[in-house]
C-alpha cells in the first residue's frame, strides 16, 4: 500500500511542536507495518538543501493556481526518501513555517504542487494522508479527482482551520463558492476517514465548547471519525542515549537523574538545593494554560519551596509575565524564552514535575516525553492528557490530573503531587512506572493502517496490501 503523507513540519527537518514529532516517527513505524510511505513536506528557506544533502528530482514544473502558474521544484532527500516542494516565492526565501500572511495560498500552493509532482513522477498514492490544515486543501483536490485514492485526514489541533483568507475559494479551482473558505472544514467534509490524536479529544471536538465552530459537522461525521493516541520515537527520546544530558540514566538506575537536576539548577543560575523543581517546556499559547502557571505563581512561591525552570515562546503578553516573574524571583523562577531543543531535554531530565495546565490538549507528546524522563506530570485533564496519565490517587499512578480551568485547581494539584515527593520510597515507585510505560509508535501504526484500508474501501478501491 502506497500512502502519500503530506505534511507542513517533521523531525529532523523543521519542527514548531508534536506534529514535527508525529510526523518524523509515524512514517517509520507505518514503514514497519509494511505501509510504503512518501512523506512530502515544503522546502521553506530555513532548509539548506546543500547541508541537509537534498538532490533535486525535478525543476521549474508548473503549478496552476488560481489565475496564474507558479514554477517549482521538486527534492529529495536520498537518505529517507522525504520529498520537498519548493517555490521561491511562497517558500523559498521564507524562514517562518507559520504565521505568514499569506499563509492560505502558501500551502494551498504546496497541496497543488505535491499532487502535481507525484503525478509527474509516476508516484500514484493508495491513499493520500493529510494533516492539519496546512494540508486540507489536498485532501479537497484530490477528492474530484477520476479513480481518487483513499482520503484520510488527521486533526492534531482544531484551533487552527485556514480560514483566515476572505475570499479563498479561486485557490481551489471553486468560482462560485459561498462563504469565507475554511480549508479544515473542507477536509473534514471530503475526508474517507477523519482521525485524531487521542480517543478523548475525538470525543471533545464533537461538543461546541471544544469544536471551534466544526463541532456539528464533525457529529455528523462521527461514524468516520477515530482517535489514535500518538507514541513517542523511543530511541530519540531515552534518557539513557540522550547526548543532550549531562548524564545518562534509565528507570534502573535514576541516580543519573539528580546530577541532571543539578546541572540544571546550574545552568539555569538557581541555586543548587534538594528542593521540588518543576519543569515547563510550552508552545506560549492560550492553548497551553500557561496564563493558570502566571496566575498561580505568586501562590506556589508562597506556600512550597519549590523551584520552576519554564521554556517557552510565542505569545508577547506570557513572555512579558514571565520575565517579570523570574526577574522578581531570580532564586526560585528561571525562564528561557525561545526555541532550544537541547535545554527542553535537560528540562524533562532535571525536573521532579511537568507542569502541563492545558486548556485543551488534542494528543500532548510533552507530557509522555516528560514520563519517560522520569519527572511526573501535572496536567490538566482534557484530551490526550488523560488518555496518558494515571493519576496517583489510584494505586498504579504515576501523574496528576486536576479538571476546573482555574490557577486554584492547579495549585492545589501541585500540593498534592508535592507531598508525594516528600517521600522518596512512593515517589521513586510512581516514577519508575511512569518511565517505563510503553509509548511506542506501533500500536498506533497498526491502527493507521486499518484507517488507510478502509478509506481505500469507502473510495471505491478494494482493500489493498
Ligand atoms: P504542541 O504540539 O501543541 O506544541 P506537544 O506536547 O504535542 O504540544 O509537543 C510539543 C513538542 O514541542 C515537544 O516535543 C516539546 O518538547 C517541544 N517544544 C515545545 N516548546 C519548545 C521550546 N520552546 N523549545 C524546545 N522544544 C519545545
Ligand atoms: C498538536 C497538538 C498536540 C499534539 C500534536 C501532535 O500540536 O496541540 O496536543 O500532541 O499536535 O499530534
Amino acid at each position: 500500500m502506497k500512502v502519500l503523507f503530506l505534511v507542513s513540519e517533521a523531525v529532523p527537518y523543521v519542527k514548531v511542536g508534536g506534529l514535527g514529532d508525529v510526523a518524523g516517527a509515524l512514517p517509520e513505524a507505518l514503514r514497519r507495518a509494511g505501509v510504503e510511505v512518501r512523506v512530502v513536506m515544503p522546502r521553506y528557506g530555513l532548509l539548506d538543501p546543500q547541508a541537509l544533502g537534498l538532490r533535486q528530482i525535478r525543476d521549474n514544473f508548473p503549478v496552476e493556481m488560481d489565475w496564474r502558474r507558479e514554477a517549482c521544484q521538486l527534492w529529495e532527500d536520498p537518505r529517507t526518501g522525504v520529498w520537498f516542494v519548493e517555490n521561491q516565492y511562497f517558500f523559498g526565501s521564507r524562514h517562518m513555517v507559520y504565521g505568514n500572511g499569506d499563509e492560505v495560498e502558501q500551502f494551498v500552493l504546496f497541496c497543488r504542487a505535491a499532487l502535481e509532482a507525484c503525478r509527474l513522477e509516476g508516484w500514484i498514492p493508495d491513499v493520500v494522508h493529510g494533516h492539519d490544515w496546512p494540508t486540507a486543501a489536498a485532501i479537497r483536490l484530490h477528492w474530484a479527482a477520476p479513480g481518487r485514492a483513499g482520503l484520510v485526514f488527521t486533526v492534531h489541533n482544531l484551533a487552527h482551520q485556514g480560514a483566515q483568507r476572505p475570499n479563498g475559494w479561486p485557490l481551489l479551482g471553486v468560482y462560485d463558492g459561498r462563504g469565507p473558505l475554511n480549508l479544515m472544514q473542507q477536509a473534514l467534509f471530503c475526508a474517507d476517514a477523519i482521525t485524531t490524536v487521542s480517543p478523548t479529544y475525538a470525543r471533545e471536538i464533537q461538543t461546541p465548547d471544544f469544536g471551534f465552530g466544526l463541532d456539528g459537522q464533525l457529529r455528523e461525521r462521527s461514524d468516520r471519525l477515530v482517535g489514535i493516541l500518538n507514541g513517542l520515537d523511543l530511541a530519540a527520546w531515552d534518557p539513557a542515549t540522550d547526548p543532550a544530558l549531562p548524564q545518562n540514566y534509565g528507570p534502573d538506575d535514576p541516580a543519573g537523574k539528580q546530577a541532571c537536576k543539578q546541572a540544571l539548577q546550574r545552568e539555569m543560575g538557581l541555586p543548587v538545593q534538594d528542593v521540588p523543581l518543576i519543569g515547563v517546556v510550552s508552545r506560549l499559547d492560550f492553548q497551553k494554560g500557561v496564563d493558570l502557571v502566571v496566575q498561580g505563581l505568586d501562590e506556589i512561591l508562597a506556600t512550597t519551596s519549590a523551584q520552576l525552570v519554564i521554556l517557552g515562546s510565542g505569545d508577547q503578553g506570557l513572555e512579558d509575565a514571565l520575565r517579570r516573574a523570574s526577574a522578581a524571583h531570580p532564586t526560585r523562577v528561571a525562564t528561557w524564552l525561545g526555541f532550544s531543543a537541547p535545554l527542553s531535554r535537560r528540562i524533562y531530565a532535571g525536573s521532579d514535575l511537568f507542569l502541563m495546565p492545558s486548556l485543551f490538549e488534542p494528543c500532548g507528546l510533552s507530557q509522555m516525553i516528560a514520563m519517560r524522563y522520569g519527572s511526573l506530570p501535572v496536567a490538566r485533564a482534557t484530551g490526550g492528557l488523560v488518555d496518558t496519565i494515571v493519576d496517583c490517587d489510584q494505586p498504579e499512578g504515576f501523574g496528576y490530573l486536576f479538571g476546573p480551568y482555574r490557577w486554584e485547581a492547579m495549585v492545589q494539584t501541585l500540593a498534592r503531587a508535592l507531598v508525594d515527593h516528600a517521600d522518596p520510597r512512593s515517589w521513586g515507585a510512581a516514577r519508575n512506572r511512569a518511565m517505563t510505560q510503553d509509548f511506542s509508535w506501533d500500536r498506533a501504526a497498526r491502527s493507521y493502517l486499518e484507517v488507510y484500508r478502509q478509506s481505500m474501501v469507502f473510495a471505491g478501491h478494494p482493500a489493498a496490501d
